[in-house]
């Protein structure tokens, strides 16, 4: 079925490579991204538009990327230079990478974030804190370029050590253990904010529905995060597929991936929005902008739980657990990406390609991370750097990416090479195999790029 490089790794099973790439998929996307954006776009309405973009779109754009790597077994370039040799295509691979080194070199800030809140929640740092000091701690803590680089750089390096061991004993071994503690942390949050007196608004938040929220921009943003949070569109499934074994089956990890992704980003809903409606915050407010994990969660954690100290302390160092197991195993999925690129095009050792990443990435993660400080009066098109990264990265990479696979697949790759991946080699049933093309041909690009135009303002459908 696929051009077997016998000296290439594999998933040692199928659960572990079902892991690894749900591990890629749930990470700050879920759990930060998720709710600000929910926070921000009218609660239900916005979570409804998402599902529809995860079940539209994302599921047969995973199958694609999932079928394209494990066809190929080649890093998200040579993936499309082996498909179509010779062609513009090869653009879409080095897209992908680019975005990946992009999306990694930003995210490790927010990441870095993580860790230091889990220090402090582990020295029992919120203690006694009231409403008021919460922003300057946060403030502290950003604008001071020291602390903010020693963790955006601490987090490359964790990722750097885990990527370099491989992907069986490194990726697969980690998100294997890391995934289930994953869920666990995650229940036991649910279950402690679900009990708080004022949970039913927050409830109501998430469950109704307010449709006079919705517009364009609000669009654009839903199936923004739908590309974000499934890690879609810049190649990281599609090298993740790469080391699939060949009885995995692509239909049944994609559904699986996006239903963990799903229930992850909602549960993290169910977890922050009747704590946060608990602590008497109003929703639109900027208490639910970027710094809601970091300023208004400590103080919604203090306030709710610090009648029982030891509760508020180990509802803190888990939900900051939480937070960096997340950002961990999607990390090391962007990394993986370009560095099975630069192993791979440069013919170099994995653990040189993982040190030249390592290195090019913490580079432009330290401007990301001071444009929190000494750099916060550089603007690009009225944003700071790292705004802007995120901005054009998941607003537009991933959607444009995500489309451009779409039409490779449906249009330009052999249907029989298609579906002997989707069935592997005619041993599975796929009956979902017309519908899907039909998206992958007509649905998603039309969609997208409607989208698309409309935001940019070149064309006002609606
Ligand atoms: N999906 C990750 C999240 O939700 O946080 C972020 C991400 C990882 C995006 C890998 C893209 C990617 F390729």
């Amino acid at each position: 079925m696929s051009n077997h490089n016998p000296s290439r790794e594999n998933f040692g099973s199928k659960i572990g490579a079902l892991l690894a790439a749900a591990g890629s998929a749930v990470g700050l996307g879920n759990i930060w991204r998720f709710p600000i954006l929910t926070g921000q776009n009218g609660g239900a309405a916005f979570i409804l538009i998402y599902v529809g973009c995860v079940l539209l779109m994302g599921i047969p754009i995973m199958m694609s990327e999932f079928l394209i790597g494990r066809h190929t077994r080649a890093n998200a370039a040579g993936a499309y230079r082996t498909l179509a040799p010779g062609t513009r295509w090869n653009w879409v691979g080095r897209l992908a990478v680019l975005s990946g080194f992009v999306i990694l070199s930003y995210y490790s800030v927010v990441a870095g974030w993580t860790a230091e809140y889990t220090a402090m929640a582990l020295g029992n740092c919120f203690d006694g804190k009231t409403t008021t000091d919460f922003p300057a701690m946060f403030a502290n803590f950003v604008s001071n370029p020291w602390r903010n680089l020693f963790w955006t750089i601490s987090f490359m390096l964790i990722t750097h050590v885990i990527v370099v061991r491989g992907v069986k004993s490194g990726i697969e071994k980690f998100s294997k253990v890391m995934m289930p503690a994953l869920f666990i942390i995650l229940v036991v949050l649910a279950a402690c904010a679900i009990t708080l007196p004022g949970s039913s608004k927050g409830i109501e938040f998430l469950l109704k529905p307010d449709f006079s929220k919705i517009t364009g921009s609000v669009v654009l943003s839903a199936m923004g995060q739908a590309f974000f949070s499934l890690s879609l569109g810049l190649g990281c499934l599609c090298t993740y597929a790469s080391y699939f074994r060949d009885d995995t089956n692509i239909g049944k990890t994609a559904l699986n991936v996006s239903l963990i992704d799903s229930f992850v980003a909602i549960m993290s809903g169910f977890i922050i929005f009747p704590a946060v409606f608990n602590a008497g915050y109003a929703i639109s407010s900027n208490d639910i902008g970027p710094s809601l994990l970091f300023i208004t969660m400590p103080n919604v954690l203090e306030q709710s739980f610090g009648n029982i100290p030891i509760l508020a302390y180990g509802v803190s160092v888990l939900f900051y657990f939480l937070l960096v197991v997340a950002a961990l195993t999607s990390t090391i999925s962007l990394h993986e990406v370009v560095t099975a690129y630069v192993s791979e095009e440069f013919r170099m050792s994995r653990r040189k390609a993982a040190t030249f990443v390592t290195i090019a990435c913490s580079l432009v993660g330290i401007v990301c991370a001071l444009s929190f400080g000494p750099l916060d009066g550089i603007k690009i098109f009225g944003m700071s750097i790292f705004d802007l990264f995120d901005y054009v990265s998941s607003n537009i990479f991933l959607p444009v990416g995500g489309m451009l696979v779409s039409i490779f697949t449906g249009w330009y790759l052999d249907k029989k090479l298609v579906h002997d991946e989707l069935t592997n080699r005619g041993t599975l049933r796929a009956p979902y195999l017309r519908l899907v093309i039909f998206i992958l041909r007509y649905f998603a690009p039309i969609a997208i790029a409607t989208i698309l135009l409309n935001q940019l303002g070149l064309f006002r459908f609606f």
